[in-house]
């Protein structure tokens, strides 16, 4: 396959907790590869739920060098080849625990990049790098060092159509490097008041990225989740399509088969069992397909491993 295009890269996010990011993230990614996709899911929170969820739990546990290391360490950024792992229905980039001290090292990168950036400070870059693991300032040159886990994928990026990443359920560095990356978010969100703070927060975070970085963030569309026949359900939804209102709303019911498929390593479509919500993953997974030009006509021109 051809190694000079660039992957379609969507971040699942939302800051809130338990909204189903790893699960919508999962599905999607398997109706991608349902639809003749090559996926690669990368696994940016430290709590490795995909990761483990898929089965992958000797690479959570497995030592140096990790993704925590690409992500860190400019040196060790290539090697994020030798931490791919094939599954069923789409490769993997792992989590791994040490991606629990990313949020501190991503900070002070950070926090050098602004320094180096701003002629007024006379902070000392290298007296903030003694503070973290990996970081060194030398190879710090942007405004922000938000870059990282955009220049690990470019190395890989030939070699897949999609790059799906679940993402932290906080706002930090790590969530932001996904969104950096990607460009791209789709947002799952439960149909319970709780929410509306979790959306509010959702859009000052990406003007504030938006900000920061000079990207511009572009919503896919947002997942309402675990969707019951209830009033609050129903107020919820009329919410959601009210302030997303150019945007897609699907809807994805409470299933206890989408807890089955992933407690079995897998999505619903590598499953036997006959899922009535697996029509609106494949929705999704055809409007990705239309906005990022994958078309049915070259359906067939798209290899399988
Ligand atoms: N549509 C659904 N129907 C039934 N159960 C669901 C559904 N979506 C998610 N769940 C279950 O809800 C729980 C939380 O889902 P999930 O882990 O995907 O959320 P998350 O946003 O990734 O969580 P975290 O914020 O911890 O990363 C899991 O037990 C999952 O199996
Ligand atoms: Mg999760």
């Amino acid at each position: 396959m051809s190694t000079d295009k660039r992957s379609a890269r969507v971040c699942v996010t939302n800051a809130k907790g338990g909204t189903g990011k790893t699960t919508i993230a999962i599905n999607v990614a398997g109706a991608l590869n349902e639809r003749g996709r090559d996926v690669l899911f990368v696994d940016l929170d430290p709590q490795g739920n995909a990761t483990e969820g898929l089965g992958l739990l000797d690479a959570y546990d497995k030592e140096p060098p990790t993704f925590f290391d690409v992500l860190t360490d400019h040196r060790q950024r290539d090697r994020v080849n030798e931490l791919i792992v094939e599954h069923e229905e789409m490769d993997v980039l792992p989590s791994n625990i040490d991606l629990l001290q990313a949020e501190h090292e991503l900070t002070i990168a950070d926090l050098i990049a602004r320094v180096k950036h701003d002629p007024e400070t006379d902070i000392d870059p290298s007296a903030l790098a003694s503070l973290g693991i990996n970081v060194t300032p030398e190879a710090i040159s942007g405004a922000h060092a938000l870059d990282v886990l955009d220049e690990a994928l470019a190395g890989i990026e030939g070699e897949y159509d999609y790059v799906i990443i679940d993402s932290p359920p906080f706002y930090g560095k790590l969530t932001d490097t996904g969104i950096y990356a990607s460009q791209h978010i789709l947002v799952p969100a439960l149909t319970e008041a709780t929410s509306e703070r979790a959306i509010e927060l959702l859009i000052d975070q990406m003007a504030a990225l938006e900000g920061q970085t000079g990207i511009t963030v572009e919503t896919m569309g947002v997942v309402a989740n675990r969707v019951e026949k209830t009033n609050e359900d129903r107020m919820m939804l009329d919410w959601l399509n009210e302030v997303f209102d150019e945007f897609p709303v699907w809807e994805v019911r409470k299933r206890v088969a989408l807890q089955r498929a992933f407690k079995d390593g897998k999505s619903i479509f590598a499953t036997d069992e006959t899922v009535d919500m697996a029509d609106v993953f494949l929705d999704i997974a055809a409007a990705f397909d239309e906005r990022f030009g994958f078309t049915s006509e070259n359906e067939h021109e798209v290899t399988h491993d």
